[in-house]
């Protein structure tokens, strides 16, 4: 397609896309899907030719954005994207003070953002909160603040976020309570344990989409992806398409349809 003059390309894609959308919206939607935000560094490398990281960040929260449109769009009802690993703090300084000062911004603008509200959509962060800055802490309060009981749709950033820091975290408080008497050992079940780790009051992910053709999990929401489907795309995280959102919708589609419910 790309020997065709741009125009004729630009038709042949919107046609595609908007047929591909038809049967995706005619089918089951997932309600939670994640997003593992990979290929940033070399977007900015490869694609913008720069070695400034930061500009490959700057179009990835742009992105973040959109895709959150394209879920409102669907009707995905949970979004949740990882935004910083724990071992994203190994970073050189400049990087992570950048994606820190990122993060605050990117918080304070969705608590104040026209669409967020007219959509009833909570915002909240996950991870462990006091290796944060305390600009992404208030920035973190303040889009909490300004959503909470929202609950039509709901995006939820990672920030410092590690999945087994979150299990043990969730364990160290199970622990706790059965040495208070408030709980007893037969009682802990995968629906009790569920309740103490951060997305205790989310649906598990149905599908999770990682970007730029890592085929990892990199420690996010180990104990939620257990029945999830997996969509892994080369494309860098900046480049991600609507197409590729609904591919990976439809990819979804069939599969659930074909191991049936
Ligand atoms: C992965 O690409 C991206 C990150 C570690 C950071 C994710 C951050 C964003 C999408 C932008 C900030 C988001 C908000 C909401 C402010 P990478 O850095 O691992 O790139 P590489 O895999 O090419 O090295
Ligand atoms: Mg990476």
């Amino acid at each position: 397609m790309t020997d065709l003059p741009p125009f004729i390309n630009d038709y042949a894609y919107s046609k595609y896309r908007k047929s591909i959308e038809k049967e995706v919206l005619a089918g089951d939607i997932p309600r939670h899907i994640a997003v593992i935000m990979d290929g940033n560094r070399r977007y900015a490398k490869e694609v913008l030719g720069t070695d400034n990281v930061t500009k490959g960040h700057e179009k990835g929260k742009e992105k973040l954005r959109e895709v959150a449109d394209w879920c409102l769009q669907l009707g995905i009802r949970y979004l949740t994207a990882y935004a910083f690993s724990t071992e994203n703090f190994g970073r050189d300084k400049y990087e992570v003070d950048y994606l820190m000062d990122s993060l605050a911004k990117t918080l304070f603008e969705l608590g104040d953002d026209e669409k967020v509200h007219k959509n009833r959509m909570s915002i909240r962060v996950i991870g462990d909160i006091d290796l944060l800055p305390e600009p992404v802490r208030k920035g973190m309060e303040y889009a909490y603040e300004k959503t909470k009981g929202y609950d039509d749709y709901h995006l939820t950033l990672a920030i410092a976020y590690g999945s087994r820091q979150d299990i043990i975290t969730a364990v160290r408080g199970i622990a706790k309570d059965v040495k208070d008497g408030a709980i007893d050992i037969d009682s802990i079940d995968e629906d009790l344990f569920k309740k103490y780790i951060s997305t205790g009051d989310m649906p598990d992910p149905d599908l999770v989409i990682r970007t730029s053709g890592e085929i990892r999990i990199s420690n996010f929401l180990l104990w939620e992806i257990a029945y999830s489907e997996f969509y892994f795309v080369d494309a860098y995280w900046p480049e991600f398409r609507y197409i590729d959102l609904l591919r990976a919708v439809r990819t979804y589609q069939k599969r659930t349809r074909r191991y049936g419910k």
